[in-house]
């Protein structure tokens, strides 16, 4: 059954209909940050077991066209350091009916590749951006990279990739100090400032409740030096939004952990391994590369989706007792 151009987009138990899909390209980074990865990094995927070109395509056109698809955000690990991305945007650009494409990245690379990626059909980009302090960023991410990130970011406004987010996740004792710098260079600059609440979802097992910021506590800093109005906001967009009173400078709180938006969660993700998952803190996976590889067709494809989608759970109870970490970090996940 091929029922596009309208296709239903698949719906959960819970009544939440999936028309956003994440798509990590690698495991692989070029930074360290101490909240998501080891000094050393990670053993990362092999790479036969990494969705080709060709198969990420094939999902996202099965998305597209048969499950309702809108929305396709690339994910890593560090997605520049997919060889290849712009040709990959261009021809995921070029699918009918096109998706509305974004990236989240460190901003490494970004500088070189802004423009190409626009041109490929690339709308936004959502950049990384903890600290404005150059031996801090290298204690965060263990690499001496500032001067490229905020490059990165220049390149990205001037090729019109629209509006600049800068997502920053806020711990305590490290960088939560900078939370009203980080959303006045925002502000200065014409970026988007969002802080993250931190989960746990780091490779390491490390994470600490009490060294996660929490929404409550970023929106008192910003207070202390801006007046905050509330901004309108999209429907299931997890980040919660002010503008600063007297200019056009927005800041959002992604309150993951202390207000989780789980019950409006419209997201899907797709591993680079070709694993998809119905939540970032999924203890099960759909092989989908599996099947990718032993030949089924679209509609097989399709069936094992929703069949995904309709086994999502609720939420995810951070901090409650049957919380469990799912296996795959973030890094291997795609945020
Ligand atoms: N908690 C919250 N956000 C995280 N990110 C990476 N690891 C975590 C974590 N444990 C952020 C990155 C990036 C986005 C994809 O998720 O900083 O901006
Ligand atoms: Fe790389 Fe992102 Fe993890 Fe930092 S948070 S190490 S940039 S994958």
């Amino acid at each position: 059954m091929n029922s596009f151009p309208h296709p239903t987009p698949p719906a959960d138990r819970f009544g939440r209909v999936h028309t956003d899909l994440r798509v990590s390209l690698t495991d692989r980074c070029n930074l360290r940050c101490a909240y998501c990865m080891p000094a050393e990094g990670l053993d990362w995927l092999p790479r036969p077991e990494l969705l080709t070109d060709d198969e990420v395509v094939r999902l996202v056109r099965v998305a597209v066209r048969r499950l309702g698809t809108t929305a396709v955000r690339l994910t890593g690990g560090e997605p520049l350091l997919r060889r290849g991305l712009p040709g990959l945007v261009a021809r995921l650009h070029a699918l009918d009916p096109a998706p509305e494409l974004s990236l989240t990245t460190n901003g490494i690379g970004l500088a070189r590749s802004a423009d190409a990626l626009r041109e490929a059909g690339l709308s936004r980009v959502n950049v990384s951006l903890d600290t404005l302090r150059p031996e801090r960023f290298a204690e965060i991410t263990r690499r001496d990279r500032l001067a490229d990130v905020l490059d990165g970011l220049r390149a990205a406004r001037a090729a019109g990739l629209a509006p600049v987010k800068i997502n920053a996740v806020p711990v305590r004792g490290v960088n939560d100090d900078e939370i009203a710098d980080l959303a006045a260079f925002g502000a200065e600059h014409g970026y988007v400032t969002r802080f993250i609440e931190s989960m746990p979802l780091d490779a390491q097992g490390a994470w600490d409740r009490d060294r996660m910021v929490t929404a409550e506590e970023i929106l008192r800093r910003l207070g202390e030096r801006f007046d905050l109005v509330p901004a309108d906001r999209r429907d299931n967009a997890p980040a919660e939004e002010w503008r600063i009173a007297g200019t056009d400078a927005v800041v959002g709180v992604i309150a993951s952990v202390t207000r989780p938006f789980c019950g409006g969660c419209d997201r899907v993700r797709l591993t680079a391994d070709g694993q998809l998952r119905n939540c970032l803190f999924a203890t099960e996976e759909s092989d989908l590369r599996a099947l990718l590889r032993g030949g089924a067709d679209d509609a097989a494809l399709e069936a094992a989706w929703r069949s995904s989608i309709r086994g999502k759970g609720p939420g995810h109870a951070i901090g409650g007792p049957e919380f469990r970490r799912p296996e795959r970090p973030m890094s291997a996940i795609g945020g």
